[in-house]
């Protein structure tokens, strides 16, 4: 088994790291002993957890306000690093929740820009570096809304769809040069992000961020793609081989229906 901090230490970058997910990355890091670098849009709800992290883990952690959605935000970000960062998470993500033709285009494009050009340019950047240092990784977080379109969130699930085959070839290509790359399908997270776009009861087989941070952290280096909680493994295994495309897209629309 790998020693994570060798592997993918001293230092970490989340992307998207002020609440929800991104916040439990942070933290399952900063407990295997990694320096972290947080990345969101709001610098006190950064600055006051890094504050919380330094004081339970004995880490170093830095902050950096920044909106990945303005063109060139994540490359001159990564450029602009001194610290040896061996492991990249992409989690920010956007959603605009609506029917396709009731979103407005500018909302449409940020979700694009958040989700598939912010991620793509940070890993790009930074892959030069892992691969000088011949280890590291990058987690792309993804969703099972991946696997096949949907109602009232099209735009995301193909952002999501991206970056599972992002992932899937960098975890070959870049598998070659000692960097693991792995795409995390979550299901259902209890987040503020996903309980704020709730509309009716929790979805079967949802988790808490940690649990998904945790499976997620432990796949890294083993499968190009993994998607956490036993119930959404089996969902995600139905919906992308046993049922036909139209019954699968039709299935995950009654359930993003329920989103507002
Ligand atoms: N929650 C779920 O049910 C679920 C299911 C499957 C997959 N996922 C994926 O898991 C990841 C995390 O989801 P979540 O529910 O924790 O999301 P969330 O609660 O909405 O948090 C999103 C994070 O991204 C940051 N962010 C958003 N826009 C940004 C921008 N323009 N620039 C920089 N940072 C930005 C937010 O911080 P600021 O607002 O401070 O910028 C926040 O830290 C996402 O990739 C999502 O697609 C979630």
């Amino acid at each position: 088994m790998k020693d994570f901090q060798t592997t993918y230490g001293p230092w970490a970058l989340v992307a998207g790291a002020s609440e929800g997910l991104g916040a439990a990355f942070a933290e399952s890091l900063a407990a295997r002993g990694l320096n972290l670098i947080l990345v969101a849009r709001r610098e006190p709800q950064l600055m006051a957890f890094a504050e919380e992290l330094r004081h339970r883990y004995a880490v170093a952690v830095e902050t950096q306000a920044l909106d990945l959605a303005e063109p060139e935000s994540g490359e001159r970000f990564i450029r602009s690093l001194t610290q040896d960062v061996g492991l990249l998470v992409c989690n920010a993500a956007y959603s605009a929740v609506g029917r396709f033709q009731d979103v407005p285009l500018p909302q449409l494009q940020q979700i694009l820009a958040v989700n598939t050009a912010a991620p793509l340019a940070l890993t790009r950047e930074l892959l030069p570096h892992l691969v000088e240092r011949g280890r590291g990784g990058v987690v792309l977080m993804s969703s099972l809304s991946g696997g096949q379109g949907s109602a009232n969130i099209a735009t995301y699930a193909a952002t999501k769809a991206f970056n599972t085959v992002l992932a899937e070839g960098l975890w070959q290509e870049m598998g070659e040069q000692g960097i693991d790359v792995i795409a995390s399908c979550a299901g259902a997270i209890r987040t503020p992000g996903y309980l704020n776009a709730q509309k009716g009861g929790e979805a079967p087989g949802i988790l808490d961020a940690h649990e998904v941070a945790e499976e997620t952290l432990a796949a890294l280096g083993s499968a190009p793609v993994v998607i956490p909680g036993r119930l959404n493994k089996w969902v995600g295994f139905m919906m992308q081989r046993l049922l036909p495309k139209a019954s699968a897209v039709r299935l995950m629309s009654k359930n993003t229906k329920e989103l507002q």
